[in-house]
């Protein structure tokens, strides 16, 4: 009997279809993974008991009765780091605890994003952002960032040139603090010229700081929500970097008037309840503990990427050093590295092209590794390995390891 076919009944305009999952590749750089050392496991046992013994009957109220914002002591965590650490006054009434940021991004997008609306972006941007903007229809633009980030001078000219011809983009989307893949931090005076360009746009900034507390450096500059003009901020953050990304959760803050829209859209009953517990438990006492053993992990396995790729790829490899985070973007200027992408694939390494992560052409000569999953062996080992496949496929790099190559022929 030859099985029902449900093709004929899918609805239109749907994502393509997945592929099988294969399991990942003997050198996995490629999405955002966290660095499996970094994961406090004791401490995580430890917190899911206590509070499995103290609140376990609860699990019986969906949302704990915590409502539909989420549990009140993890918005309460996420309040003050945002409040103390970010320099972001904020009342737990303002936070929505979310399944991951990325249901934040979906949440915004529905409440704002209308097909054939214009959009900024940062040149150089996440790809789930570009995929997301892309599948509502909307026009997405990206503006010009330097090692520092946006460049405001250059936001301005877009600005302009899309007020004279009457198109009032409906946001611009940045990642700020540790932008995702450059690694750059906007500098505060770019962030109040920011702040001042949207206003005086009448654009609202919807601001994505999913690795804003993984900055390697001593301080840096507030969240654009705690700055003048940040009631005209839409925020977003994630405890994957800073925790574990299959835990799923992150937070949205935004001001009544916008969470009582997107509250309605939210329609999951809820985000994971143990998840919350544990989280609100663990970084209710220990947020910046954690976070000050994880940067220095993260930070050494940068210099391994650092050393490794001048090691085998030498002068071919051009790069800014990330500010923080655990992306490292490179380009390989001749090197189209979407079509590099198969062949890597194919020899175990797996990254993500440029192209996927940009919305200039000249990102073809682009990727991003991530650094933070792999260990200190199996980065050198995979970018080695890179190296020998890129060679082979593009002739680039000529030379490595101080070794000269004969021409790909
Ligand atoms: C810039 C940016 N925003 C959002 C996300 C989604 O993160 P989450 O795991 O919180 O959904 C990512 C994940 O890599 C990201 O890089």
């Amino acid at each position: 009997m030859t099985a029902f076919d449900f093709a004929p009944l899918f609805a239109r305009d749907l994502p393509p279809a997945a592929g099988r999952w294969t399991g990942f590749a003997e050198h996995n750089f490629v999405g955002g993974h966290n660095d499996p050392e970094g994961i406090p496991v004791e401490a995580l046992v430890e917190a899911a008991t206590r509070q499995l013994r103290a609140k376990g009957r609860e699990l019986a109220i969906y949302t704990l009765d915590g409502g539909p914002q989420g549990l009140r002591e993890l918005r309460e965590v996420v309040a003050r780091k945002l409040t103390e650490d970010r320099g972001a006054p904020t009342d737990a009434d303002q936070v929505l605890i979310t399944s991951g940021s990325l249901q934040g991004m979906d949440l915004v997008f529905s409440l704002l994003v209308e097909p054939g609306d214009t959009v900024i972006v940062e040149e150089h941007t996440y790809g789930g952002t570009l995929s997301r903007l892309r599948r509502r229809g909307a026009k997405v633009v990206g503006a010009p960032l330097d090692e520092h980030g946006l460049r405001i001078d250059a936001l301005e000219r877009l600005l302009d040139d899309m007020a004279a011809k009457g198109v009032r983009p409906k946001f611009i989307y940045t990642i700020p603090t540790v932008q995702n893949p450059t690694g750059s931090v906007l500098p505060v005076d770019r962030r109040e010229a920011l702040l001042d360009l949207a206003r005086r746009h009448g654009v609202p900034v919807f601001e994505d700081e999913c690795y804003a507390d993984l900055v390697f450096g001593e301080d840096w500059p507030p969240a654009l929500r705690g700055m003048e003009g940040g009631d005209a901020v839409i925020h977003i953050g994630s405890f994957s970097k800073t925790l574990a990304p299959a835990l799923r959760l992150g937070y949205l803050v935004a001001d009544w008037p916008v969470l009582s829209r997107l509250l309605p859209l939210k329609t999951d009953a809820g985000t994971g309840a143990i998840e919350q517990l544990v989280v609100a438990d663990y970084f209710g006492s220990r947020f910046h503990e954690h976070v000050a053993a994880l940067k220095p992990r993260l930070a050494a396995k940068l210099d391994v990427m650092v050393e490794a790729v001048e090691r085998e790829f030498g002068t071919a490899a051009e790069f800014t050093r990330p500010e923080g985070g655990i992306f490292f973007w490179m380009r390989l200027p001749g090197v189209d590295t979407s079509k590099l992408y198969a062949a890597a694939k194919a020899g175990g390494v797996d990254f993500n092209p440029g192209a996927e992560w940009s919305t200039s052409p000249q990102a073809r000569d682009c990727l991003r590794l991530c650094f933070a999953l792999p260990s200190e062996e199996q980065i050198r080992a995979g970018v080695a390995r890179l190296a020998e496949i890129c060679r082979r496929e593009t002739g680039i790099p000529a030379v490595s390891a101080n070794v000269r190559h004969a021409p790909a022929t």
